[in-house]
């Protein structure tokens, strides 16, 4: 078995969609396993670049087949545009499939999720507006919809009845908006039936058990710290991207995982709100995003920057599960003349050193990272492909940052194509 587990392992936008691309074409089944349409995943092949929220970014190799697993959630308007441009772009689809257990986002749960950060002012999280954590909420209290129930006349009958009671209960009485009829969502229902039809695996148990024998990708989206248990909550999203996610989402045990990538920068970004301890809001964070053109997928929202954070990156790798790591985007830091590394945080009240990440996330806004000062390169890495041609004081970053983190480097990333990738041996 070589099963592995692609994650982010900062704040999400890591370069995973990179990563899983390159190991994608030694796949056989590639797997997207929690999250939905708030993922923003760029691969660029060929200077063409193509970019996924909902489908698995193993699409793009004729032969691997991509599943979308029962743990993500499925906003069907949304999946309706990604597979219409992928199709003008010449992307053939005979090869996805969909579970029937994954979640239905619903219209309602878009108006909720803005109307939730409208009224929350300072203290919204910075959601995607996708409706993602609604989804998610109503698939824990019970009342959401599966991909299977848009097939099956006793299940919608059933479950519009007790979803019509409830949100439409919080949709007049919290949100003072429009409520749903049945047969609107009857009829909203059978065009998301016939839409999903060619896609929806209902032998998925068989197609799980013929791949159990050979190579199995699973494609997280966002990233350890935006984990609903171990991230930074309430600044989170509402899934588990840690590599723990795999699992449950897949529909594949943890005895199928060999192995967990984590993906991180060679600095950090985050866009939303919430803590951000080594963030930068001067020059340096600009120079950041403008050479790393770090402005969000989704969303479009210019990402915070920040110097690399080994206090989060060592807690990501114990909750994540990482055994390796792939480093990507070292080539923005081409032109610094010094790139500093966060080792522990100091408590600005009391003078407190935290070497081991402080889950409590409300005393971070006294937190100021302590960092180490390392020399630039000062040399272009992007058209490195062999570790040894690396620049001294690139390989010296990169060894300082394996022994912080305790985890080894197995992949640089240089630059956005295929191409611009070092394996390290
Ligand atoms: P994901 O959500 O983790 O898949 O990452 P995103 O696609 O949201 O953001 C990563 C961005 O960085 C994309 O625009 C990629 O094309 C780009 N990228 C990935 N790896 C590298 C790299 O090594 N160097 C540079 N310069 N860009 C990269
Ligand atoms: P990929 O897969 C970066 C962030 C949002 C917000 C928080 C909650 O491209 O790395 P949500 O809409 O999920 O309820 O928003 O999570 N967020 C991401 N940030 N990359 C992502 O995905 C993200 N998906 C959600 O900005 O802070
Ligand atoms: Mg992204």
């Amino acid at each position: 078995m070589n099963n592995t587990v692609v994650i982010g392992s900062q704040w999400g936008d890591e370069g995973k969609a990179k990563i899983t691309d390159l190991l994608a074409s030694k796949a056989d089944l590639v797997i997207r396993y929690q999250g939905g349409c708030n993922a923003g995943h760029t691969v660029v092949v060929d200077g063409v670049t193509y970019k996924f929220h909902m489908i698995p970014s193993g699409i793009l190799y004729r032969n691997t087949v991509c599943f979308i697993g029962a743990g993500t959630v499925i906003h069907p308007e949304s999946f309706e545009n990604e597979v219409n441009e992928f199709k003008a772009l010449g992307v053939d689809f005979k090869n996805l499939k969909i579970s029937p257990l994954a979640t239905i986002t619903m219209p309602y749960h878009i108006e909720i999720d803005g109307a939730n950060e409208q009224c929350s002012g300072k203290n919204k999280i910075g959601t995607t507006k996708k409706g993602i954590g609604p989804t998610y909420t109503d698939k824990m209290a019970r009342i959401s919809l599966k991909i299977q129930d848009l097939y099956s006349y006793e299940a919608l009958e059933q479950k519009l009845d007790r979803i019509l009671f409830v949100k439409n209960k919080e949709l007049e009485k919290v949100y003072g908006v429009d409520v749903y009829t049945k047969d609107c969502l009857m009829s909203l229902c059978e065009r998301y039936a016939e839409l999903f039809k060619p896609y929806v695996c209902f032998d998925w148990q068989e197609l799980l058990n013929n791949y159990k024998n050979k190579t199995i990708l699973f494609e997280g989206a966002q990233g350890v710290m935006l984990d609903v248990d171990y991230g930074t909550y309430p600044y989170v999203t509402s899934s588990n991207p840690i590599g723990g996610g795999a699992s449950v989402g897949s529909g594949y045990g943890p005895t199928m995982i060999d192995k967990v990538i984590g993906v991180a920068k060679a600095y950090v970004t985050r866009v939303g709100d919430g803590p951000f301890v080594t963030e930068l809001t001067d020059d340096v964070g600009d120079k950041i995003r403008n050479i790393g053109r770090e402005f969000g997928v989704t969303t479009g929202r210019p990402r915070r920057c920040g110097w690399f954070d080994a206090v989060t990156m060592k807690y990501a790798v114990l909750v994540g599960g990482i055994t390796s790591v792939a480093l990507t985007k070292i080539d923005v830091l081409d032109e610094f003349e010094e790139v500093k590394i966060c080792v522990a945080y100091k408590d600005c009240r009391n003078d407190n050193v935290y070497k081991s990440y402080p889950t409590d996330v409300f005393i971070h806004k006294y937190l100021e990272p302590i960092y180490e000062t390392h020399q630039g390169w000062k040399t272009s890495l992007s058209g490195i492909k062999n570790y040894n041609d690396l620049p001294v004081n690139a390989k010296k970053y990169i060894k300082r940052l394996e022994k912080l983190i305790q985890a080894p480097v197995e992949i640089i990333s240089v630059g956005p194509d295929r191409e611009q990738t070092i394996f390290v041996k």
